[in-house]
C-alpha cells in the first residue's frame, strides 16, 4: 500500500512571534518544516509528501528543501485555516495512495518511530490512528475564572501528529464536516461516527507553539547530536 503525507505548514505563527511564518523559522540553521519532513523521510514509510505552505512564501519554501527530495516532496498553497490547508493537500494528491498521514510542520522533531507506529496500525487495518501521550498536569474545569471541578486525569490524553487515515476515511470526513476550524483531523472522523485507534506518541513530538518550545527544540537537537 502506498502512503502519502500532507504537511500543513501555512500558519503564521502568531504565538511564536518570529519575523516569518512558523514553518520557515530556523532551528539549528534549517526551517522547522525541513526538520518535520526529515522525520517523515527517515521513517522510510512515506512515499510522497505534499506541503501546504504560506501562499506568499512558496518559492522560498521550495528553495529550502534539499534537491534530493524533489521527486518526493511537493509544495502547494495552504489555506486560511489549518483544515483548509489539509483539504488543499488532499485535493492535490494523485490517486495512487491508499493511506494518508497528516503531520504538522510545527511538530518538527517527531521521532521516525512514531511515524512507523502510525503506519503499522493502518496496515494492520485501523481506519484512523492518532499518537497520544498521557496528560501529566492536573487539569481543572473553570467557568468565569472559578474552579468547577478537577477532571479525572487518568482518562485524558494529549494528541499528537502524524495522524494516519485510510484515504477514503479522511476524504469522507473532510467532505461531510460542517465545521471549518478543527485543530485535528481525527476529530472530524470521530464526529462522522468513525473509529479512531491510538498508538504511543513521544515527548519529542511536542508542538512548537511559543518561544520556550523553540528553545526546547534546540536542546533536543543538540542532545541528539551528542
Ligand atoms: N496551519 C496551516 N494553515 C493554517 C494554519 C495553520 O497549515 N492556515 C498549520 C501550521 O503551519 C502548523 C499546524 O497547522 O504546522 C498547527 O498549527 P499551529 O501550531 O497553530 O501553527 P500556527 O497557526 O502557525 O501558529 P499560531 O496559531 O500561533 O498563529
Ligand atoms: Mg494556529
Amino acid at each position: 500500500m502506498s502512503t502519502a503525507a500532507i504537511v500543513p505548514a501555512a500558519g503564521s505563527g502568531v504565538r511564536l512571534g518570529a519575523d516569518r511564518p512558523k514553518a520557515l523559522v530556523l532551528l539549528a540553521g534549517e526551517p522547522l518544516v525541513v526538520h518535520a519532513l526529515r522525520a517523515l523521510r527517515d521513517s522510510e514509510v512515506v512515499d510522497r509528501v505534499v506541503i501546504a505552505g504560506p501562499p506568499d512564501r512558496l518559492d522560498e519554501l521550495s528553495a529550502a528543501l534539499p534537491s534530493a527530495w524533489s521527486g518526493w516532496a511537493q509544495v502547494i498553497a495552504g489555506g486560511a485555516v489549518r483544515q483548509a490547508s489539509v483539504a488543499a493537500g488532499l485535493e492535490s494528491l494523485s490517486g495512487d495512495h491508499e493511506l494518508v498521514l497528516v503531520h504538522d510542520a510545527a511538530r518538527a522533531l517527531v521521532p521516525p518511530a512514531v511515524v512507523i507506529r502510525v503506519v503499522d496500525a493502518l496496515l494492520a487495518g485501523a481506519p484512523a490512528v492518532i499518537p497520544v501521550l498521557p496528560v501529566s498536569d492536573t487539569v481543572k474545569r473553570l467557568r468565569d475564572a472559578r474552579v468547577l471541578e478537577t477532571v479525572d486525569r487518568t482518562s485524558l490524553y494529549a494528541v499528537q501528529t502524524p495522524q494516519g487515515f485510510r484515504r477514503d476515511v479522511l476524504a469522507e470526513a473532510h467532505a461531510t464536516t460542517t465545521e471549518s476550524e478543527a485543530t485535528d483531523d481525527a476529530g472530524l472522523v470521530e464526529r462522522a461516527g468513525g473509529e479512531v485507534c491510538v498508538v504511543d506518541g513521544a515527548a519529542e513530538a511536542f508542538k512548537i507553539t511559543g518561544p520556550l518550545d523553540l528553545a526546547l527544540a534546540e536542546a533536543v537537537l543538540s542532545s541528539r547530536r551528542h
